[in-house]
């Protein structure tokens, strides 16, 4: 019996086909990205990697894999990263694991960033997904705040328990009172007190999506 994770797997080795030796690789967060982990440990290629979270570095080193200190990386070569929802224009929503301030970095520093996905992921429209957005704890009302007036729904994940790898806490909005996404990215970004959000509207290259077992490769 096929399962979800099937997929994942199978859209993260097609991904991990591009992998070339010497490459610097950007390591993606969470189960779909955790496949392609274990599946650049297994080719045994010479490569370096940079992670976008604490979880994957561990991950990576485990499997045999040299990370390097991103804080001295100023390009990457390819990530390859998963995703919670994605649009045939190549728009998608990340975060669910609250790592996408580092995977927001690492995309944009990488000449080209892949995603992987099983088919439930791919979307008519982004929206359906939580958008989550990173926040110095010092403004968590005051962005609460304002992030109301522009959803229906804001809930502090895990009542601020759990921070993500930079220490902040993690805001998930549901209900966007509009579908101009570049316009509300562009909202958020001037509001203080967020680093960060689950908005990925221009970094994706690539899709590998698997749905019953076919790998569909697609290109922006
Ligand atoms: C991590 O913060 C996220 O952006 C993940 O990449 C995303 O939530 C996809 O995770 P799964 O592969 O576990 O569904």
């Amino acid at each position: 019996m096929r399962s979800p994770d099937d997929d994942k797997r199978l859209a993260a080795e097609a991904a991990v086909a591009e992998v070339g030796e010497g490459m610097l690789i950007g390591l993606g967060t969470g189960s779909t990205a955790a496949h392609a982990i274990q599946a650049i440990g297994r080719a045994g290629m010479a490569i370096d990697a940079v992670a976008t979270s604490e979880a994957s570095a561990r991950l990576a080193r485990q499997v045999g894999i040299k990370v390097v200190d991103f804080a001295r990386v100023d390009r990457v070569d390819l990530t390859i990263d998963g995703v919670d929802e994605i649009d045939d224009g190549f728009r998608a929503i990340k975060g669910a694991g609250g790592a996408m301030l580092r995977e927001k970095i690492v995309a944009a520093a990488s000449d080209r960033m892949v995603v992987i996905a099983d088919g439930s992921k791919k979307v008519a429209a982004i929206g359906g997904a939580r958008l989550p957005v990173e926040v110095v704890p010092f403004a968590t009302a005051y962005v609460s705040a304002a992030l109301r007036s522009m959803f229906c729904a804001v809930h502090l994940r895990d009542g601020g328990k759990t921070l993500t790898d930079n220490g902040n806490i993690v805001l998930d909005c549901m209900g966007a009172h509009t579908d101009d996404w570049d316009r509300l990215a562009g909202w958020l970004s001037t509001v203080p007190g967020v680093v960060g959000h689950g908005l990925f509207l221009s970094e994706i290259d690539a899709a590998y999506i698997s749905a019953l077992g076919i790998v569909t490769r697609l290109e922006r």
